[in-house]
């Protein structure tokens, strides 16, 4: 028996006992210093100027959509027929329009052609996603949302380290969004992070966080100028957006920090491993032709190139078999059109029109890639998806 998890070991022993160490000697337990301090390592990570601990990549994403609609006003927003729920339940709650585009096979993120025909007066920003860490951005996307007034947000959730062109993702749009759920990159257990260069946006980030709250802003000229707007208010308790609670906490971010020292290696282990599995596996058979520049892989792909159920549950019944874990439809379980939340509110949408996410729903599955993944159970893997 194979036996691959999807994730194995992401929290270790060190990671605990920090935290055991903290907790020793530590009085404050929720967003404080060690937050802050996990931010700014995770910016010079990262390379951008700000940085927001927050409890989840979805809470990211509610977040920076809320934030939008606050600071931008409401409009269209350009999304991934493959993507996680959390992207376009954001869009939808925060009031916004989300408008769907079809994937590409060589890096399941948005066709580019698609998306530029998307465009539109109304379109307020695009969410880009980077599935599986396979890169999404395009020198012309980026041109085009620069050229055009519109917003760039990448979603890094599940390929923390992937590049474009040398750049981390996550560092080339206006707001970008990552999540350290257990299985990701590197985790904090659960956690998110919102990362913007733009100071207007990281203050409002600031108050959603937090209630909506004034005194979370850390512009004191806007604070005085509020204060004094507002005389009737106690300075305290001051709501100046509908907020959330979506804070983390100290503990968390103690994990993050000891976590970080090992990412820029793990990433490496992944990527090696992905080049392994893409070179053992029979092209015939399956896509293989992802586009690896810059990749920094979450978890091995499997594609088949001709549509053939049966083969198909071949590759599920052997998986099984073996006990190697699998999600089918990769990111977020396939095409996001085909699911209630999106038919119940978009009825008009057909998601057969959606080819390349109908092809990745129905023939497509990851396997998970980890840093202490064996390089003989690649092999093996490889074989026996070889054999099907
Ligand atoms: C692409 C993508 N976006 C968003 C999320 C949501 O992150 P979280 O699970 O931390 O809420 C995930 C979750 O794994 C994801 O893969």
């Amino acid at each position: 028996m194979l036996n691959i998890p999807l994730m194995s070991n992401n929290i270790v022993k060190e990671d605990i006992q920090c935290l055991i160490d903290f907790l020793s000697k530590s009085d404050r337990f929720t967003n404080g210093p060690v937050v802050r301090q996990f931010e700014q390592k995770w910016s010079e990570w990262l390379g951008v100027r700000h940085s927001l601990f927050v409890n989840s990549g979805s809470s990211a994403n509610f977040m920076t959509m809320a934030g939008i609609a606050e600071l931008y006003g409401r409009g269209e927003i350009i999304i991934p027929a493959i993507t996680w729920s959390s992207d376009i339940s954001s869009v939808i709650m925060a009031g916004h329009i989300p408008v769907f585009a079809d994937v590409n096979l060589h890096n399941f993120a948005m066709s580019e052609e698609e998306l530029l025909s998307k465009i539109t007066e109304q379109t307020k920003a695009v969410f880009i996603s980077h599935i599986l860490g396979l890169n999404a951005l395009t020198d012309k996307i980026i041109q085009t949302c620069k050229e055009r007034n519109i917003l760039l947000v990448e979603d890094v959730c599940e390929s923390h380290g992937t590049k474009f062109k040398n750049e981390k993702a996550g560092s080339i749009g206006q707001i970008s969004n990552f999540s350290f759920y257990y299985a990701h990159h590197m985790s904090t257990i659960e956690g998110g992070m919102i990362c913007t260069n733009d100071e207007d946006f990281y203050q409002q980030m600031r108050m959603y966080r937090s209630h909506g709250m004034l005194r979370e802003s850390s512009d004191e000229g806007y604070k005085q100028k509020i204060y004094r707007e507002y005389p009737d208010l106690n300075p305290e308790f001051i709501f100046m957006v509908p907020g959330f609670n979506m804070r983390s906490t100290e503990l968390n971010a103690v994990i993050g920090l000891n976590q970080l020292k090992r990412l820029d290696d793990n990433i490496r282990k992944r990527r090696e491993n992905f080049e392994l599995f893409c070179s053992l596996l029979d092209k015939k058979t399956y896509v293989t032709e992802f586009d690896l520049d810059g990749q920094s892989n979450y978890a091995f792909i499997v594609l088949l190139r001709e549509n053939n159920t049966k083969i198909f549950e071949r590759i599920i019944h052997m998986l099984t078999t073996e006990q190697v874990e699998f999600r089918r439809g990769t990111a977020g379980g396939g095409n996001q059109l085909r699911q209630p939340y999106i038919r119940k509110r978009f009825p008009e949408e057909r998601p057969q029109n959606y080819v390349n996410a109908e092809k990745i729903h129905f023939f497509g599955l990851y396997i998970g890639n980890y840093p202490d993944l064996e390089k003989e159970k690649i092999v093996k893997l490889c074989e026996l998806l070889n054999a099907i």
